[in-house]
């Protein structure tokens, strides 16, 4: 039997780039609003004794989590064999620590609600900064990819002679992965973060690489104003305009808008997030992965 792959209406473009891919059928799924607001969940798909798998981009995820876990048990109840998450974007990511006093750390809880319902996961990049692993806070078998040889192949089939940009030291990993791979070299500025939308970069005097093309790359676009910060204190000191690339590009309210105004060649993003900017395709890097993690879960590994 070929896996099924569910999706929520609106939610497909990953889903139909992943279904042939996987050689899996593509399942119908009904999803709706009652009138008090509570959802209401339908597979119309046979499910029992197959292997399930769930796409979804989980940008914005407090509306989408619902359905998700709605859908997840639902197909669990029917008899599913397994059931898998692909979440290009896995949120909650950044709160992996109580900066004050009193918070809630989001992550862990995030991670525990997935691993209560799902039987793994695959995701790309996510923001792992204090923690190594996935595994350090989810308790099913967790993928993590790297879009970064996807980005060098872009970098050096668009980008002449690019110098690459980390906007802060939370990004100099995947800077000098990318830069590694693309064969450029690479500088890492400093950011200090004084609140969601309040931001400043530190610009260094950067007159040596003047003839270069600055490629700014990080993981998370999300209000924006680390990139646009950067793209403006880099035109400030003479350079030229950057190129702009993010691995998610979840931009929150305006943030697309802003960062456009401020001056990039270009914003290219990887499509874990679908958005007009979407420019690298990671649908063959995701389908590799979850062949390899459904796989290893058959397996009992
Ligand atoms: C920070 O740790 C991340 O790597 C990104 O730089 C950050 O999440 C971007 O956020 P924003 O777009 O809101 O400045």
């Amino acid at each position: 039997m070929k896996p099924l792959i569910l999706c929520r209406t609106g939610h497909e473009d990953m889903a139909l780039r992943l279904a042939p891919l996987l050689d899996a059928e593509h399942g119908d799924v009904e999803t709706r609003r009652f009138p008090d607001g509570e959802t209401y969940v339908r597979i119309a798909s046979p499910v029992k004794g197959r292997r399930i798998v769930l796409v979804t981009s989980l940008d914005r995820p407090d509306d989408k989590l619902l359905p998700l876990l709605f859908l997840a048990a639902g197909a669990r109840d029917l008899g599913a064999a397994d059931v898998g998450l692909v979440a290009p974007y896995l949120p909650y990511m950044r709160q992996d620590k109580r900066f004050r006093e009193g918070e809630a750390v989001t992550s862990t809880c995030f991670a525990q609600i997935i691993s209560r319902w799902v039987d793994w996961l695959v995701t790309v990049d996510p923001h792992l900064h204090r923690r190594s692993s996935l595994s350090e806070i989810y308790t099913i078998p967790a993928t993590s990819l790297h879009a970064t040889p996807l980005i060098s192949t872009w970098i050096k089939t668009h980008v002449s002679a690019p110098v690459l940009v980390g906007p802060d030291s939370e990004s100099s990993q995947w800077v000098a992965a990318v830069a590694r791979d693309a064969g450029a070299p690479y500088i890492v500025l400093e950011k200090t973060r004084r609140g969601d939308r309040d931001v400043s970069i530190h610009v260094p005097d950067l007159d040596s690489w003047v003839d270069h093309t600055p490629v700014l790359v990080d993981d998370i676009i999300s209000s924006g104003r680390t990139m646009v910060e950067t793209v403006r204190g880099l035109i400030a000191i003479g350079m030229k305009r950057p190129v702009c690339i993010g691995v998610h590009g979840v931009f929150a309210g305006n943030a697309y808008r802003e960062l456009v105004e401020s001056g990039p060649q270009e914003v290219i993003t990887c499509n874990t997030v679908p958005h007009p900017s979407n420019g690298i395709d990671l649908s063959d890097l995701i389908a590799g992965g979850v062949r390899r993690t459904m796989n290893a879960v058959q397996q009992g590994h």
